[in-house]
Parts: structure tokens; C-alpha cells; sequence
């Protein structure tokens, strides 16, 4: 890690956001590292929004920057999008929480079902970590087994099943606060060898009840996985009765319109959703096979005389959420956005690459579709960025792919030049994204790759 004191970078970087660091110091009265999600935890501070339209965000200094975090992956058309804005506030007017059903619900999940190639039946929750933990006490009701399969830092939210395993902790054995009894009947696996997770299953099929995964890679492919892997995992598990499970909550609606499972032709058993899912507004759907999911189910408990998987939540399917999630996958299935999203970001990726080449960066932008990683090249491998393939390096490589020592300083460089990129670091790319926003992220890159080789961080 660089220094961040006597450097340049940083004194502009503070220079321009001094309304943010004061507020950014009342946060730390009150919450935790003055953040109330970790991805927002920056040195020195993080910047304060204070509002934001299609691509663009400004901050509480009025500094205007390109937006490359959207909203952590749940936006397609950028902020305040004009579609959006008219159905949440229409739903306002209409009331925000009937305790009851509503028409817009079952809108919702029309549109759903119409998506996701697996999605037979689903059920609404308020985000993508209750998903995945309704996901996995559904796959164990139903193998009557209790083990869970996850891959090394693969992510799919904080609650207890998956907290560890995840970059975010230091290793597995690194897991504070979690029963001894989780821990045990959590197995997490090397995603890098597919030989060895196929035997693992093989040996241990009557005790595992579900494999979860991000199907395209930790990170949502950050690091790379593989359609190969995905499908050794859809055949082995089908085989062995075990229940696979999507993690689908970024790559939903944005690989492709029905996912990766349609993109790619290999369909889970089961799928968390969230993100897009609403529309930039809270909200996940576990979707799938009609009978894991009937466990939830009143009739069929009572008819086969089985103990019903309880199933509450306040805001599941709320008719905010579900206004803004109407709209937005109306658009996903009739307009062409995540087709343009994707291509944006295969432009932004062409971009940037050019610019490393012509700077002699060894550092690549890489990725799918709107998913734009930077890989820094810590261990200062000989590339070539604008052939560089992220799907050919060992796992190892890109495990560690945006670790470079001057990581930090590239981040505050790309904000005091108007970029802001995800903490990856990367780039979530929008359908509103347009060519000068990325000849601006182009140049905000050049800038920036300048400020780092004068202070010989490059
Ligand atoms: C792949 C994946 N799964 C699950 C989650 C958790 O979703 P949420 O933040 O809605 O709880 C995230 C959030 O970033 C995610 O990226």
C-alpha cells in the first residue's frame, strides 16, 4: 500500500471535498468507519452524494463526476431515471404499504416468470442477502441434508451461511460471531479446481443439500468462472440430488435480460434476485422449481401433511419496490437496455485498454458486458492490455487482480479527474452511459495514470 501522506493526489483530492470530510466526520460519531455498507469505506473519506441524475452524481462540494458505482449494481437507466420517477411517484399518491396484496405485485412477478428461464415460482423479500439465506434453509428442508457448498470468495451477502468464505474475511477459520454449528456444515470450496469440486460433491452427496454460487465468477466476475464450470456443476448436482443455486442478484437482468442461466442455456434449480430486481429501489425474489419452493406453500403443507417453511418480511414486495420494479423490467423485456448497457461496456473496456497501451500501464479493463473490472497487475506480469484474457489467468491472478499498492490513490485520482469507479476497483456500466460520458471516463483515465507515474507509483 502507498503512502496516502505527501502525496499530491491526496491534497487535491481533500482540496475539492471538503464538505465531505466534515460530514464524513459526524458519520464517525455514529456509525462504524463512519459507513453504513463496507464497500463505502475509503481512505481518507468516503465522498457525500448529494443528488444525482442519469450517469452523473455531485457531491456535497458540487464536484460532478461520472458515475461508474451504480448503485452498487442495481441500476440499469442511471439515477432518477424519468420512467422510474413517474411510477414511484404515481405509487406515492396511491399509498406506500397496504398490509395486504396488491395488483402490482403479481405485475411484478408476471414480469419475473417472463425473464428467468427458471423462474416457475417465486417469492418477494426486501434483498439479495435474505434471498440467498431463504435459499439455503429451502434447500435443506428439502434434501433433508445439511450441508452447503460455497466457493471461495464468491459473494452473496452477510448473513450467517455465507459471511465467511468471502474476501471480506480474512480466511475461513476468521469468523467471529458465527454458531460453531454454521461453520461446520459450510464447505468452502476452490473455485479453481473444478476436478477437485466434482469429487467433493461425488464423496459427500448425502450430506450436502445445495452448491451456491455467482455463476459468473467471484465478484460477479471479477474472477472469471466459466460457462465450462457452471455446467460440470448443473450436471453433477442434478445427478446427485443436490439443490444448485444462482446467485443471480447483479448478474440478473444485466448479463442478459433473463440472466446468466439464459445467456448461457444452464438453468439452476434455484435463483436469488435483487438488485435491478427493483429497480434501484430495495427488493429481492428467490425464484425456481415450483416444488422446493411450495415448501412455503399453506395447501400443499397441509395436503402432504409437511411442516410449512415460514416465510414473513415487512417490506417483501412493497408497492414502492414493486412500482419501480415493474417499470424497470418492463423496459428489460421490451426495450433493448441491457443489450446497451453490455455494449457501453465493451466500449468503456476498448477505451480504457487503448489508453493503458498508450500510457504503458501493464494494467487491463476487462470483463462482461456492463461488469468492467481493472485488473492492476500487483505482481507486475508482462500483458498486453489491449489482448489481455482475465478467462485464461489462474484464479490466484485475479484473485488479487485490483490489489495493486497504488489502488487507493488510483480511485481518489480517478474521482479529482470526475470518475467515479466501484470499489473493485471497476466500472457498473449504464444503458445511459453514452459515448461522451466514456470519452470523458477515457480521458479521467489518462489523467489519472499521469498523476500516479508522477508520483512514481506507475
Ligand atoms: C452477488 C451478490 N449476492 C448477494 C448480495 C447481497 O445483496 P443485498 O445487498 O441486496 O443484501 C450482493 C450485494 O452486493 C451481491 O453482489
Amino acid at each position: 500500500m502507498s503512502s496516502l501522506t505527501n502525496s499530491h493526489i491526496l491534497t487535491e483530492f481533500e482540496a475539492k471535498t471538503k464538505k465531505s470530510k466534515a460530514r464524513h466526520l459526524r458519520g464517525l460519531d455514529l456509525f462504524p468507519s463512519g459507513v453504513v455498507h463496507d464497500s463505502r469505506y475509503m481512505k481518507p473519506y468516503p465522498i457525500y452524494i448529494e443528488h444525482a441524475r442519469g450517469c452523473r452524481k455531485w457531491d456535497a462540494d458540487g464536484n460532478e463526476s461520472v458515475d461508474f458505482y451504480g448503485g452498487h449494481g442495481s441500476l440499469l437507466l442511471g439515477h432518477a431515471h424519468p420512467s422510474l420517477v413517474k411510477a414511484i411517484n404515481r405509487q406515492v399518491e396511491l399509498g406506500t404499504h397496504p398490509a395486504a396484496c396488491h395488483e402490482t405485485e403479481l405485475m411484478w412477478g408476471e414480469l419475473v416468470k417472463l425473464l428467468i428461464p427458471s423462474a416457475e415460482r417465486l417469492r418477494f423479500t426486501a434483498s439479495g442477502t435474505e434471498t440467498n439465506l431463504m435459499a439455503i434453509r429451502l434447500a435443506r428442508a428439502f434434501t433433508g441434508r445439511n450441508k452447503l457448498v460455497r466457493f471461495r470468495n464468491h459473494f452473496h451477502g452477510w448473513q450467517d451461511h455465507v459471511a465467511f468464505g468471502s474476501k471480506f474475511q480474512k480466511n475461513t477459520a476468521d469468523v467471529p460471531g458465527i454458531l460453531s454449528g454454521i461453520i461446520e456444515n459450510v464447505i468452502v470450496a476452490d473455485p479453481s479446481a473444478p476436478g477437485s469440486i466434482r469429487q467433493l460433491l461425488v464423496s459427500n452427496s448425502d450430506d450436502i443439500a445445495a452448491v451456491i454460487l455467482e455463476p459468473t465468477g467471484a465478484g460477479s466476475g471479477q474472477v472469471p468462472l466459466g460457462r465450462d464450470v457452471v455446467k460440470m456443476l448443473r450436471e453433477t448436482t442434478e445427478k446427485l440430488g443436490i439443490v444448485l443455486i444462482f446467485d443471480e442478484v447483479v448478474t440478473g437482468f444485466r448479463v442478459s435480460p433473463g440472466g446468466v442461466q439464459a445467456a448461457w442455456g444452464v438453468l439452476p434449480d434455484l435463483t436469488a434476485l435483487a438488485k435491478i430486481l427493483g429497480g434501484g429501489l430495495p427488493g429481492g425474489a428467490l425464484v425456481g422449481r415450483r416444488d422446493i419452493l411450495d415448501l412455503m406453500d399453506f395447501n400443499a403443507a397441509e395436503i402432504q401433511g409437511f411442516s410449512k417453511i415460514p416465510h414473513q418480511g415487512t417490506f417483501n414486495a412493497n408497492p414502492l419496490s414493486a412500482a419501480a420494479g415493474v417499470a424497470m423490467l418492463n423496459q428489460v423485456a421490451e426495450t433493448n437496455i441491457t443489450t446497451k448497457a453490455n455494449e457501453q461496456g465493451e466500449k468503456l473496456k476498448a477505451l480504457w485498454n487503448s489508453v493503458f497501451a498508450a500510457e504503458g500501464v501493464p494494467w487491463s479493463a476487462y470483463g462482461l458486458g456492463s461488469s468492467v473490472y481493472i485488473f492492476t497487475n500487483p505482481g507486475n506480469l508482462k500483458i498486453d492490455p489491449e489482448n489481455f484474457d482475465a478467462n485464461t489467468q489462474p484464479m490466484a491472478v485475479m484473485e488479487s487482480g485490483g490489489n495493486h499498492p497504488a489502488a487507493t490513490l488510483f480511485r481518489l485520482a480517478m474521482l479529482v479527474n470526475g470518475v467515479d469507479l466501484s470499489s473493485k476497483p471497476g466500472a457498473i456500466v449504464s444503458a445511459v452511459h453514452e459515448e461522451d460520458d466514456l470519452a470523458e471516463a477515457a480521458e479521467a483515465l489518462r489523467a489519472s495514470l499521469t498523476m500516479l507515474k508522477a508520483e512514481a507509483l506507475l
